[in-house]
């Protein structure tokens, strides 16, 4: 699919380069390996636990891929599975490209290069079995963290699963955020281990309601970092 933004343009006002930041994920006992280790579970649980048919998985903001590409690549149902990807950072979106084709999956996973904030862009995969919002919910305004918690509603399917993280710095957004799902329509399904670093929280909510139509005129969020 075409990039809706520009891929050549890096130096976008307010875009920070995210390609060094991915370097922690090889640190072992770094914050983000363990938050990584979270998600990865969560992922695991909800393809585990997939009703038999096709499996739709949206990643925003989707980095590298670090995240789904390994558990999926491992994973019996993968066949079942159509998972789209969208980074906005070309060499970035380029690694986890790279990822998908070294593990067999490049018809299974679709990155597409362009801004995950923009319905147009995903909203053939809407709603998704599971939506992946992790390391969005750190870089955004709160206004846009309720957008997005609320539109998460129309991207995910009735019993499908979102995962969202954001750091514990300010602890009391967490139940905001969590607040905010709660009046889209998700349940609580589980949370990340309290004993973890502040810089990780990770939660899985489940949809419970059928999910309306996405509206396609505005944009989810922009990141402020
Ligand atoms: C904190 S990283 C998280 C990456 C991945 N989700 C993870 O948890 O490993 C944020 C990523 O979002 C990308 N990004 C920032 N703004 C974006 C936008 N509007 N659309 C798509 N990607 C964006 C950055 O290039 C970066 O790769």
């Amino acid at each position: 699919m075409d990039a809706i933004v520009d891929p050549g343009d890096e130096t976008r006002p307010g875009l920070r380069d995210w390609k060094a930041w991915f370097a922690e994920y090889d640190n072992p006992g770094s914050s983000l390996a363990q938050r990584l280790a979270v998600v990865q579970r969560g992922i695991q649980r909800a393809l585990d636990e997939a009703p038999a048919g096709s499996i739709k998985i949206l990643s925003l903001c989707a980095g590298q891929g670090r995240d789904l590409i390994p558990v999926l690549a491992e994973h019996p149902r993968r066949a079942d599975v159509r998972a789209r990807l969208i980074e906005f950072d070309p060499a970035i979106a380029r690694v986890a490209r790279d990822a998908a084709a070294a593990t067999g999956l490049d018809g299974v996973v679709d990155v597409v290069t362009g801004d995950a904030a923009d319905p147009a862009l995903f909203g053939d995969y809407a709603p998704a079995d599971l939506l992946l919002l992790c390391g969005i919910f750190g870089n955004i305004t709160e206004a846009d963290i309720q957008n997005t918690a609320t539109r998460a509603a129309n991207l995910t399917a009735r019993g499908g699963t979102a995962i969202w993280t954001r750091h514990r710095f300010d602890p009391a957004v967490i139940p905001r955020i969590h607040g905010w799902f709660t009046a889209a329509g998700f349940s609580d399904l589980w949370e990340s281990d309290s004993e973890l670093p502040t810089a990780v929280y990770v939660a899985g909510n489940r949809h419970e309601r059928n999910p309306a139509p996405l509206p396609d005129d505005t944009k989810l969020f922009t990141f402020v970092k």
